[in-house]
């Protein structure tokens, strides 16, 4: 007996894409299998890493916890939604610009959170920073770089407020 499949519809990064899915598989399975959009990274694959962080209808969201099949009609953004090698979207160059990484695994997902963040506007100082990006966790303890980075493209676009901290 076949396994059935659901017929889906959505955008990923602006292209209509419609795929024949198992009912079970999650979004990070499709991107990172069918789609071949490997920059979005399965850490934990049970919500606690943030290493699978992409953007639906304009909210981040671990993606290793959301049912593919679930998102019919939905506008997904993944990390290769954004910028290009000779064109990095304002945020990618920030984390350049602070070595916000070491081995660079947890970098898409961080950087999706971080360009969330800044759309919610919930996040004007560097302790809001710290506590709102605090989903995302870094193995390398590049913490100091990627707060340092996002701090930067919020007072580049004159969204800082110091909270005290002297930093
Ligand atoms: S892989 Fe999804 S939160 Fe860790
Ligand atoms: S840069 Fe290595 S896990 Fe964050």
């Amino acid at each position: 007996m076949h396994a059935p499949k659901c017929a889906v519809s959505f955008m990923v990064n602006g292209q209509t894409t419609n795929v024949e899915i198992a009912p079970w598989i999650t979004l990070l399975d499709l991107l990172r299998g069918p789609l071949e959009l490997t920059g979005t990274k399965k850490g934990c694959d049970h919500g606690q890493c943030g290493a699978c962080t992409v953007l639906i209808d304009g909210e981040r969201i671990n993606c290793c916890l959301k049912l593919a099949v679930s998102l019919d009609g939905a506008d997904i953004r993944t990390i290769e939604g954004f910028g290009t090698p000779d064109a990095l979207h304002p945020m990618q160059q920030a984390f350049l610009d602070h070595d916000a990484f070491q081995c660079g695994y947890c970098t898409p997902g961080q950087i999706c959170s971080a360009i969330s963040l800044v759309n919610e506007g919930r996040a004007y100082s560097r302790a809001e920073i710290r506590e709102l990006m605090s989903g995302n966790l870094c193995r390398c303890g590049a913490y100091t770089n990627i707060i340092d980075a996002i701090e930067t493209f919020l007072q580049s676009n004159g969204r800082h407020k110091t909270d005290g901290s002297g930093r």
